[in-house]
């Protein structure tokens, strides 16, 4: 467990900048924190890490986008965008096919609000929990791995 300070938008570009390099292929970023915390805000800047031009947006609406990676160093193909905020079920992602990405050594997923699928989670390796949360200097990530 650790926890890393982030004062602003450009801190979490670079924590994010510095968990991308890390990672391999296959993990799963679970993010938590209250609307607000800057779960987007990490989760594009973990794309802009990885190269990705697109803008990224938020898929509140649509559940889970897939941003394909340019040429890597590592087998890593994509960036996989997913926010719970209004899903019924875990099911619901079962259908738009986001367990072919998960612990799938070519993808990382990035999950918002990913303690409403908490238990969904328990099955897979791998999976980072980042809990945001917003202090009056900022934010705090604590960074728990399973
Ligand atoms: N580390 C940070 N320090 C200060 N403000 C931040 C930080 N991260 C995000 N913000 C700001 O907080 C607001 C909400 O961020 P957002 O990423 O959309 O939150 P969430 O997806 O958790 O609801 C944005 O205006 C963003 O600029
Ligand atoms: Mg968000």
């Amino acid at each position: 467990m650790k926890t890393i300070i982030s004062k602003s938008e450009q801190d979490t570009t670079k924590i994010a900048a510095k968990i991308a390099e890390k990672l391999k292929g296959g993990e799963i970023l679970a993010l938590e924190g209250d609307l607000g915390a800057g779960k987007t805000t990490f989760a594009q800047a973990l794309g802009h890490a990885f190269g990705i031009k697109k803008h990224i947006t938020s898929p509140t609406f649509v559940l889970m986008k897939v941003y394909e990676l340019g040429a890597q160093s590592s087998g890593l193909r994509a960036l996989i965008h997913v926010d719970c905020y209004r899903l019924d079920e875990p099911q619901e992602l079962f259908y738009l096919g986001l367990e072919e990405y998960l612990n799938n050594p070519n993808s990382v997923v990035v999950i918002e609000w990913a303690d409403k699928i908490k238990n969904y989670l328990k099955k897979f390796k791998k999976v980072i929990w980042l809990k945001i949360k917003t202090t009056r200097n900022g934010r705090e990530f604590l960074v728990v791995r399973h």
